[in-house]
């Protein structure tokens, strides 16, 4: 594997810590950060069980690992509820009415709840799911824009044990359909719309579309958000504002099993339909508490906002989980980053005076081609510290984040994980760590990162190689609903003895991370992670479509886009029009999030002999327009040259 990143050269910037900033880190200073590496290493459950102990727990646990390859357990035998920890503790001391949640819609509507209000809107809904015969164990799928009631669904079904599945908003009625299916849920919750760019997203007619093939489903409840005119099935459908009138304020949180799940959420993968990965509940919540007090800094005084959907995994653990089970102020925004004007994210950090602001990599190559004009208009200097998630960042990009939004003094945290880790994995500790822009710097204290070769052997500092989990994490899922063989082979079958992530990376002699992307068959656009499969076999479906080949190629903003390579049924020919049709399609039938930028037609796909799709190459052609990598097992080489001439 070779190494992609520019490297060398910008190693060598380092940025420590402010003194001012490292004085009242709740990790301060290098030492610190080291000590508490060192700790964890020598006895990692021995941290993670300090880290545990900082929840509420209605049953201490008795062992805090149960390791039986690849099947984790954490903290096994204790008692807890999510809810719980993350509404009621705090009801008891000075956070009682401090905000837990200021909510701004994208047409300029303000909310706001304290803990306690979160609390009382959290047990009336845990009571109306209740009424809709939802018990321990079922599964609920929530199908919101992004508002508060998505959280309070989210904390009400963890606080009777029912499992949930948010199903990203921008997800069409198909893969909504593939979702609520593979989960088997019992009660969908989902808005009349949402709104995204000043237009209404039509969420209500979608669900609907899909719940004709979803016999499970048998209840809907509907959050009034745009009040447009929606279909209505008086057996099925419910309004919330209706259920939640009707419903009584009070509902003792369950108590639990720590290894109960919490959450099914879908993500892609390199082959076949998406995968439900499973999170259950005191692992879970152990790391995204910590991590989120440690690598955010967070404080009582604090506001934190992370743009992240609550579709994702980010907003699970970083809008949700993390900054509640803290007890921390956060901040939601509905809608889109530059509606109605570019500035809009910098407006909201002015007026809700944004302390610590969590955002992509894609979206702050967006603002610096906007230019520093828009920022500029507004107060930022409530920022103290900035963090990036979702893909690799490059060095430019991170130091005008640190210049213009930072003004050079919020340190930048650069977390590296995945859907299937729960929670934070490799990243700075703001007032511990020297960074190096473009590097997320080291594991988090108790997490075994490495970068091994193919068998599982650490490669020397400087070459590159894959990176890996060494030892079980608490946040690490804990399957693929429904498919542990599938579980198996994806992440624990790779390399031998540890868990593979997908990602290329390198160390460099300090022991930094550089992550170098993907290996396998993803593609990551705007952050959005989309499995190449689920693509492809979406083109093939269209009637006149034979074979397709989809591969990402480099894009200065999203970070790749979509090429897609199709061969055409022999009674059809390529035109404009066609292409146009079938990303189209994709949109349709995915989300829009997946629609193809270019669409190719070709005579032949190239091909190993054993008939395999050879992207590599098609990755090449999509991005240089030639392929200079090795081809000694393409199948027929006039494929190659038809391919260049046909561009
Ligand atoms: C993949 C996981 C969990 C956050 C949202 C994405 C890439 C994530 C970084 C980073 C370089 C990163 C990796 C990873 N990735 N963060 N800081 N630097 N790459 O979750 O959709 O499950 O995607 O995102 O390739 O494997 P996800």
């Amino acid at each position: 594997m070779s190494a992609e990143i520019e490297s060398y050269s910008t190693e060598r910037q380092i940025f420590k810590p402010g003194r001012n900033f490292q004085k009242r880190a709740i990790i301060s200073g290098p030492q610190s950060w080291d000590a508490a590496i060192r700790k964890a290493e020598k006895n990692p459950e021995a941290f993670w069980e300090t880290a545990a102990r900082e929840l509420l727990w209605r049953k201490p646990w008795k062992k805090a690992l149960q390791w039986k390859p690849p099947f984790a357990r954490w903290f096994v035998g204790g008692k807890l509820n999510v809810s719980e920890n993350c509404l009621d503790r705090h009801l008891d001391g000075p956070r009682r009415h401090k905000v837990a949640v200021f909510w701004e819609g994208e047409n300029g509507e303000r909310r706001s709840y304290t803990y306690w209000q979160l609390h009382r809107e959290t047990a009336r809904f845990a009571n109306v799911l209740k009424s809709l015969g939802v018990a321990k164990g079922d599964c609920v799928a929530i199908y919101l824009p992004t508002i508060p009631e998505l959280a309070v669904a989210m904390l009400a079904a963890s606080r009777i044990g029912a499992v949930h599945n948010v199903i990203f908003g921008g997800f069409s009625a198909e893969a909504l359909k593939e979702r609520i299916l593979d989960a088997k849920a019992k009660v969908l919750v989902t808005a009349d719309g949402g709104f995204r760019k000043g237009a209404v997203v039509a969420l209500k007619a979608c669900a609907d579309e899909a719940l004709k093939s979803c016999p499970g489903v048998a209840k809907v409840v509907v959050v009034k958000r745009c009040g447009t005119e929606v279909a209505w099935e008086p057996r099925r459908d419910v309004w919330w504002h209706e259920a939640m009138a009707a419903a009584g304020a009070s509902c003792p949180p369950e108590a639990l099993d720590s290894e109960h799940p919490l959450f099914i959420l879908y993500t892609s993968g390199s082959t076949g339909k998406p995968k439900g990965i499973l999170h259950t509940t005191g692992g879970y919540l152990t790391q995204v508490a910590l991590t989120t007090k440690w690598i955010f800094d967070l404080k009582d005084a604090d506001v934190f906002w992370c743009t992240a959907d609550i579709g994702w995994i980010t907003g699970h653990s970083y809008v949700v989980y993390g900054p509640l089970a803290n007890g921390a102020t956060l901040l939601m925004y509905e809608g889109a980053p530059l509606h109605p004007q570019p500035d809009r994210f910098w407006q909201i950090v002015e007026r809700y005076g944004v302390t610590v602001f969590y955002t992509a990599p894609t979206a702050i190559r967006m603002f610096i081609r906007l230019g520093e004009k828009w920022p500029a208009r507004h107060d930022l200097s409530s920022l103290r510290l900035l963090g990036t998630v979702g893909e690799p960042i490059n060095p430019e990009a991170w130091r005008w984040y640190h210049r213009v939004i930072g003004a050079g003094r919020c340190p930048v945290v650069d977390t590296w994980w995945q859907t299937e880790t729960g929670g934070i994995m490799i990243s700075p500790l703001p007032g511990a760590t020297a960074l190096k822009p473009g590097s997320a710097s080291r594991p988090f204290p108790g997490i075994s990162a490495d970068v091994v070769d193919r068998d599982g052997v650490p490669v020397p500092a400087g070459q590159g190689g894959y990176l890996v989990v060494k030892r079980p994490w608490p946040g690490m899922l804990r399957t693929i609903h429904g498919d542990p063989e599938r579980y198996k082979s994806q992440y624990w079958s790779q390399i031998p003895g540890a868990y593979f992530t997908g990602d290329g990376a390198r160390k460099d002699k300090d022991g930094y991370f550089w992550i170098m992307g993907r290996i396998d068959d993803v593609i990551k656009v705007s952050g959005h992670r989309l499995g190449t499969a689920e693509i492809e076999s979406t083109l093939v479906a269209h009637a006149q479509v034979a074979e397709a080949a989809v591969v990402g190629r480099p894009d200065d903003v999203t970070g790749e886009s979509i090429v897609a390579f199709v061969t055409l049924q022999s009674e059809y020919h390529p035109d404009a029009k066609l292409g146009e049709t079938l990303k189209e399609y994709v949109a349709k039938n995915i989300g829009a999030i997946a629609r193809p930028a270019e669409v190719r037609f070709t005579e032949a796909l190239p091909k190993t002999r054993s008939g395999k799709i050879m992207r590599r190459l098609l990755r090449e052609i999509a991005s240089n327009g030639q392929v200079k990598g090795d081809v000694t097992t393409l199948e027929d080489f006039s494929v190659l040259a038809r391919l260049r001439e046909e561009e």
